[in-house]
């Protein structure tokens, strides 16, 4: 795993309770991987190539944090011979943010819709995809323990309003990662989202009739979101979710 953050701890736990073994990156691994055993540990920073050897050679990879800057991802992954390994790459949903359709609802996204490539972390993104056979996950919000969307609410992050919001499961998001790195077919791109799309306003109201957690007063939000479709991953790397139902898993997180 290169950055073990978030998603990156989950993963950890996740392979290495199916047998494998999961060696974790940090660039400051003594204050922010306690917990892993010290033959696991690994100190890397994309910006500090002389950490780039500690990675062992032959060892797939999960790149968990953005890939860029562009130059560095290129000489990186030419020095890594990226195309001889297993290398999966954590993009993110905003990649489709391109153009201004006010389309509402909005259209349902799936793979084949534009990418804006002026963004740096989707550069990096493709040119590991095109170049090396990199499988992209385009993930949306991740949330789970320690990340709950209600937390969000009540601190006046996001409030009412009609923009779509797509969530995954930290744990969902964990085991699509060891799919992908099994049987994900080089160079292709998946979304990686519950494929339940909701409005904030329908997430509040619910979050104040089920839980009584009311929000704090926000900026009015008038854009659309997105309505992000997972079918390709569910059917094309065969995943069934964990975390199909927002709400259901937001009464085990309170
Ligand atoms: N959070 C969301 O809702 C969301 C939504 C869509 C996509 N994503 C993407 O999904 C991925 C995983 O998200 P996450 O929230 O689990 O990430 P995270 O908690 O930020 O973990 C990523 C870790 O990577 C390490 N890192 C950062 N920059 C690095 C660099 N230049 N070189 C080496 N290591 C570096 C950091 O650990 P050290 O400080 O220990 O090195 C960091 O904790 C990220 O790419 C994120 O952008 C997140």
């Amino acid at each position: 795993m290169l950055g073990s953050g978030y998603t990156g701890h989950v993963l950890y736990t996740m392979g290495a309770a199916q047998g494998r073994t999961v060696l974790a990156t940090s660039r400051n691994p003594l204050r922010n991987l306690a917990e892993v055993p010290s033959e696991q540990r690994v100190m890397f920073d994309l910006e500090q190539p002389s950490t780039w050897r500690n990675i062992p050679t032959g060892a797939d990879l999960v790149w968990c944090f953005p890939a860029t800057p562009l130059h560095q991802v290129e000489t990186f992954a030419g020095w890594l011979n990226a195309s001889a390994r297993r290398l999966v790459v954590l993009g993110s949903t905003s990649a489709y943010e391109v153009g201004e359709s006010q389309d509402y609802p909005p259209q349902w996204i799936d793979e084949t819709a534009p990418i804006d490539l002026t963004k740096p972390r989707v550069q990096g993104e493709e040119f590991l995809r095109h170049k090396y056979g990199a499988i992209v996950l385009r993930v949306a919000g991740i949330y789970g323990p320690g990340r709950n969307p209600l937390n969000w609410i009540q601190q006046g992050r996001v409030g009412p309003s009609r923009k779509y919001v797509n969530l995954i499961h930290v744990e969902d998001l964990a085991a699509i990662c060891l799919a992908a790195i099994e049987k994900g077919p080089p160079g292709e791109a998946y979304n990686v989202s519950d494929g339940q799309p909701h409005t904030w306003s329908e997430i509040c109201a619910t979050a104040q009739q089920r839980w009584n957690v009311a929000g704090t007063p926000t900026k009015e939000d008038h854009s659309t979101g997105k309505r992000i479709s997972n079918a390709k991953v569910r059917t094309a790397l065969g995943y069934t979710l964990r975390h199909p139902d927002l709400y259901e898993t937001l009464q085990t997180l309170t």
